[in-house]
């Protein structure tokens, strides 16, 4: 059976948010990270209110001219003592998918983005093979509630990231900088996704599942260096391509510099997906050794000299095409699940948009199909380590007021929709 992509809707126009950077007052892992003051950025607080005002959202994205609405579930609302679930919690979400088909837009369901539980960590932690079977209870009781109205599950948001971020460099919760701690948590993430996806497939046998991974382009920041080469081929490896052959042969193996192995396998992992979701922001230039660090740095430079986006980052479409490329050695129809940039000025926003679709179309002319393109964000929101700083929106948040205003590129991106969409 093919599931995917949809007879009565073969390409998703669309944006993506997350429930933490948008919907505001939720109590999870990450309000008590800000707690205790482990954040960079400003507490995230009532984020813009998305809580109150998701129909508000859901018609501000039907305006912008969209086909699809990526959005995930908050597992801390759902189900905020262990094994006690909250269905006014769900019911909220149910509202929103029904407002979404309303208006004739797919709703794409993220059951993972990043935050958990105030209880997690301390019971079934991701070192633990108890989160497997906890994750996918959850899951379960998410797709109960949706029955039939959604058709179309992301599992995990980078589950790579979150993996590097929370254990291995202590950037995000739970906080932990501890290499051997990498491997078992990526195994009990994919497992988690496997034991999701059966989930799902038990429940909504046609509904379609995919994963988000991010991908990220590097290069040597000298041309001439062979370190700076290997160690940009080897970043490479690790970030983008170890998760593709994971997905495509169930086995993955990956070094973190200097000395941490990560590699595993799990059997169910081919075949649990009907498309492969592919995030894409930037690139980073690659340095070894390091002016500081020994093992390199990792920079964003505007090679271009087209100036870098308000939160640094490089801004380079023609890396979109041979990542693209990558993705689809899963031989699994592609999606772009996210790609925007931080933009306050809204100066750069309507040509990112034109020129990263100019190379999705170039990278579809040479037989790599893509079958959606979901812009990050709807909405100015909460960015992770950065606060309320960058403003990644089509639309314009007021901080004080929370009101939404469309930025001139909206229009941008309604025309570029309707060339996508044909
Ligand atoms: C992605 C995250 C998303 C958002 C964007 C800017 O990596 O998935 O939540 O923070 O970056």
């Amino acid at each position: 059976m093919t599931r995917f992509p949809f007879a009565d809707r073969p390409r998703l126009w669309g944006t993506a948010v997350s429930h933490y950077q948008v919907e505001g007052g939720d109590l999870c892992d990450w309000t008590e990270w800000e707690r205790a003051g482990r954040t960079h950025g400003e507490p995230c607080g009532d984020a813009v209110g998305s809580w109150q005002r998701y129909e508000l959202d859901a018609h501000l994205a039907a305006a912008a001219g969209v086909n699809a609405f990526r959005f995930s579930v908050s597992w801390s609302r759902i189900e905020p003592v262990a094994g006690r679930y909250d269905d006014a919690a769900l019911e909220r979400y149910v509202r929103l998918v029904d407002e979404l088909r309303a208006l004739n837009i797919e709703p794409i369901v993220t059951l993972f983005h990043f935050t958990h539980p105030v209880w997690f960590h301390g019971t079934t932690p991701w070192t633990s093979p108890a989160s497997v079977d906890r994750f996918a209870a959850f899951t379960r009781r998410v797709v109960e509630a949706f029955g039939e109205s959604v058709r179309l599950y992301i599992t995990l948001n980078e589950p790579l990231v979150f993996a590097l971020a929370g254990f291995f460099d202590a950037q995000i919760p739970p906080g932990i900088a501890d290499g051997a701690s990498v491997a078992p948590v990526v195994d009990h993430l994919l497992a988690a996704h496997c034991a999701a996806a059966a989930a799902i497939r038990e429940l909504q046998p046609s509904a379609t599942i995919g994963i988000a991974h991010n991908m990220m382009a590097f290069a040597p920041e000298r041309r001439w260096n062979l370190l700076d080469h290997a160690l940009a081929r080897l970043a490479h490896r690790s970030y983008n391509r170890a998760m593709v052959e994971a997905f495509t042969t169930g086995r993955w193996d990956f070094l973190l510099p200097p000395r941490t192995r990560v590699r595993g396998r799990r059997d169910g992992l081919p075949g649990s997906l009907d498309l492969f979701g592919v995030n894409f922001y930037s690139r980073l230039h690659v340095r070894c050794p390091g002016r500081q660090r020994m093992i390199g740095d990792f920079a964003y430079l505007d090679m271009t000299g087209e100036g870098l986006t308000d939160n640094g980052w490089e801004i380079i479409p023609e890396e979109i095409g041979p990542l693209l490329k990558e993705a689809s050695r899963t031989n699994l129809p592609l999606v772009i699940t996210e790609n925007g940039l931080a933009d306050a000025s809204d100066r750069v926003r309507a040509s990112f948009i034109e020129s990263h679709l100019v190379e999705i179309e170039r990278a579809e002319s040479l037989g790599i199909a893509v079958h959606g393109y979901l812009h990050w964000s709807l909405l100015d929101n909460y960015e992770w380590l950065d606060g309320f700083g960058p403003r990644f929106g089509l639309y314009e948040v007021d901080r004080k007021t929370l009101a939404r205003t469309a930025r001139p590129s909206v229009e941008a991106f309604r025309r570029a929709g309707r060339r996508f969409l044909g």
